[in-house]
């Protein structure tokens, strides 16, 4: 499988990176309709703007997007094979208003696009790695296994290619690294990924959208007390107690003795259940490690 490496420039003495990790979008305007009481564009362009505003307060040194920015394979009314992507909407009109800062966008369930169809329509294969200082984000395939244009592959995860995850640590021996997937289930995975995780020290936290949820999963010792940190949404959410979250996303703020991740849930007017709701900012710490 073809793989796409990005090489962040970054300042030679700077100490701390920030990367933004937001999935779960979902562009579409299947059915023409709105979802908590915003159309797509509004949608969208509320994504936008939460992300430019972060930005312009704590800037990203990167963005990183675990999936599912489309619908463009959900059911047979949006058949990407059909010539219309929302997937590529979201990349013009929104995705671009956005600094010029690297990026990498993993597919989705929603996402079946052949790997050339991928990398033409992103920029990037399916696959990769992005180097930032010393960190190394390794993004992985979990909808990879079938690839034939059946509109939704949602039941058909593909194991974390391990093979992969040990040549990109073992060719950048000092960096820590993280685990970046639409999604991670270690029930449906391998043995060799979950003997991996439990054994190599230098993988320092997993990040998984695809729940719509901003759950943080910890591991436990046997598997040296990793982390999972979830990604939200920004499109239909599947928390049932909006205290904890609504539309957000997630940065990884790293210095040289932590990494933390902060879920921040959008400033957002929204119907939920035919009621006007308010959400202000707020945002929740998790340690990834120290
Ligand atoms: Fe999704």
């Amino acid at each position: 499988m073809s793989t796409t490496k990005l090489i962040c420039k970054t300042n030679p003495n700077q100490t701390r990176f920030r990367v933004l990790l937001t999935s779960d979008m979902h562009c579409t305007d299947l059915y023409g309709r709105e979802w908590y009481g915003l159309t797509n564009q509004q949608r969208m362009q509320h994504w936008v703007d939460t992300v430019l505003k972060e930005h312009q307060a704590d800037p990203f040194d990167a963005i990183l997007i675990p999936g599912d920015i489309s619908l463009d394979y959900h059911d047979k009314k949006t058949p990407y094979d059909k010539g219309y992507s929302t997937g590529l909407e979201f990349i013009k009109d929104y995705l671009s208003q956005l600094p010029p800062i690297p990026r990498f966008i993993l597919a989705g369930n929603h996402e079946q696009f052949t790997h050339e169809d991928w990398l033409a329509l992103t920029g990037n294969h399916r696959q990769g790695a992005v180097i930032i200082g010393n960190n190394t984000f390794i993004m992985l395939d979990s909808f990879a296994c079938d690839l034939s244009h059946s509109y939704d592959s949602s039941d058909k995860y593909s194991p974390m290619d391990v093979d992969y995850i040990q040549k990109m640590i073992m060719a950048y021996p000092q960096n820590d690294v993280y685990l970046v997937s639409h999604y991670i289930d270690l029930n449906l995975d391998t043995k060799a990924f979950c003997h991996l995780l439990q054994n190599e020290p230098k993988i320092k936290g997993i990040f998984a959208g695809h729940t719509h949820l901003n759950r943080v999963m910890k591991l436990g010792e046997d598997y040296r007390n990793l982390v999972i940190a979830e990604t939200g949404n920004f499109s239909y959410t599947l928390e049932k107690d909006l205290t904890k979250g609504f539309w957000g996303f997630r940065d990884l703020v790293i210095t040289p003795d932590t990494a933390v991740s902060h879920y921040i849930v959008a400033e957002s007017n929204a119907i939920i259940d035919g009621q006007l709701r308010s959400f202000a900012r707020t945002v929740v710490d998790t340690t990834v490690h120290k």
